[in-house]
């Protein structure tokens, strides 16, 4: 079930949220004199909004949002399947976070909603799509709604691989699927100068009958931006030049968290999970090579072995490259009944959701 925050903190943030409400809603002009702009990230957003929900022209309030279950939990924030009061038709994934300054949070909130608005109002097939942002003045919180998707990856592969076990063939043309359509999502991010940074299995949802699309812009950053932000990122999806600090965080080391990832979802775990972050460190700086499934194709595995090349200069360099690989023409536009059939036993056969 999910469970709402507990009196004290939530009355802690009701004190800090005042002062939110008085800096994001009122006094603008006042509070620009005082305090520098970039302050007021949140400033035009209100707690009720008007939005285009499936070509119907909507008007909602904070208020109105009823949480009908959990569906994950981030860094930085929890993520609630939630319908419209009186719309059971109208559901959105709202993800939750703290108006409070802890840490980065202030920072990812931002990011994440900047990246979003950029992003998710385009309705890429592969980015999850934006609808609103809200602020929920009783809670102290940024919400941001978009459409719900069923899971993400990291739950997915796991019910996958231990209550589905498919062919290695069918195996083989959902990684491709998954490879292409996260490709397209961060050739996407590329032509809007934008760099995801934190390419992993929660963040990469599932839907019916087989779309994979990328979430999560807390830690996004334009393409020529030298802020290099490690904290809360996870370093299982780390490229070896990025341990060593020589370059700067660009498309080359998303290409290999998208490798590792790959990796990671076609055998069912990370294949250095295991390891103490020493130990780690040292596999990536000692030329770490990867063991890639001889389940899978020959074409799938150049593509792994091309995305984890440790020397950074002979990965691909455009995700267009990726694209004109046998690995990814050869993915049908539609998925086949054998690929739909699979998504949907592993999506009925997913533990229910608790929060945590
Ligand atoms: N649109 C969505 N539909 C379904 N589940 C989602 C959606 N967005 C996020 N989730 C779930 O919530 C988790 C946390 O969301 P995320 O945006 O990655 O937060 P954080 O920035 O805190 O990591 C994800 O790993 C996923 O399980
Ligand atoms: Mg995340």
């Amino acid at each position: 079930m999910y469970s709402t925050a507990s009196g004290s903190s939530r009355r802690a943030k009701r004190g800090k949220l005042r002062l939110m409400c008085v800096d994001s809603i009122c006094n603008l002009e006042q509070n620009h004199q005082e305090n520098p702009p970039n302050k007021y990230e949140f400033a035009d957003i209100k707690d009720s909004c008007r939005i285009e929900y499936n070509g119907e022209s909507i008007e909602f309030s904070i208020k109105q949002l009823i949480n009908i279950k959990y569906l994950g939990q981030g860094c930085f924030g929890s993520v609630i399947l939630t319908q419209l009061e009186h719309r059971p038709d109208v559901i959105f994934a709202c993800k939750r976070m703290t108006l409070e300054i802890l840490e980065n949070n202030d920072y990812s909130s931002q990011c994440d909603l900047r990246a979003m608005r950029d992003v998710g109002n385009d309705r890429h097939p592969h980015i999850v799509n934006f609808y609103a942002a809200l602020i929920d003045l009783i809670n102290g919180e940024l919400v941001i709604c978009m459409e719900a998707l069923e899971t993400s990856m990291d739950k997915f592969y796991s019910t996958l691989h231990s209550r589905i076990q498919p062919s290695s063939n069918l195996l083989d043309l959902f990684i491709r699927r998954l490879a292409k359509h996260i490709v397209l999502a961060l050739d996407y991010l590329k032509s809007k100068n934008l760099i995801h940074r934190d390419v992993k299995p929660q963040n990469m949802l599932v839907a019916r009958p087989v779309i994979f699309k990328l979430c999560d812009f807390g830690i996004c950053e334009t393409y020529n931006d030298s802020l290099s932000l490690v904290l809360h990122r996870s370093m299982n999806y780390f490229s070896p030049e990025r341990f060593r600090g020589v370059y700067s965080y660009g498309i080359p080391s998303d290409m290999w968290a998208l490798g590792m990832n790959l990796l990671e979802i076609s055998q069912g775990y990370h294949p250095l999970a295991s390891q103490p972050i020493l130990s780690y460190l040292s596999h990536m700086n000692n030329g770490w090579q990867p063991d890639i499934p001889l389940t899978l194709n020959q074409h799938t595995r150049d593509l792994l072995s091309i995305l984890l090349r440790h020397n950074v200069n002979e990965r691909p360099r455009h995700y267009s490259d990726i694209l004109s690989m046998p690995s990814m023409i050869s993915v049908e536009e539609n998925p086949s009944d054998d690929e739909i059939n699979l998504v949907n036993c592993v999506l009925d056969a997913l533990p229910s959701e608790t929060s945590e």
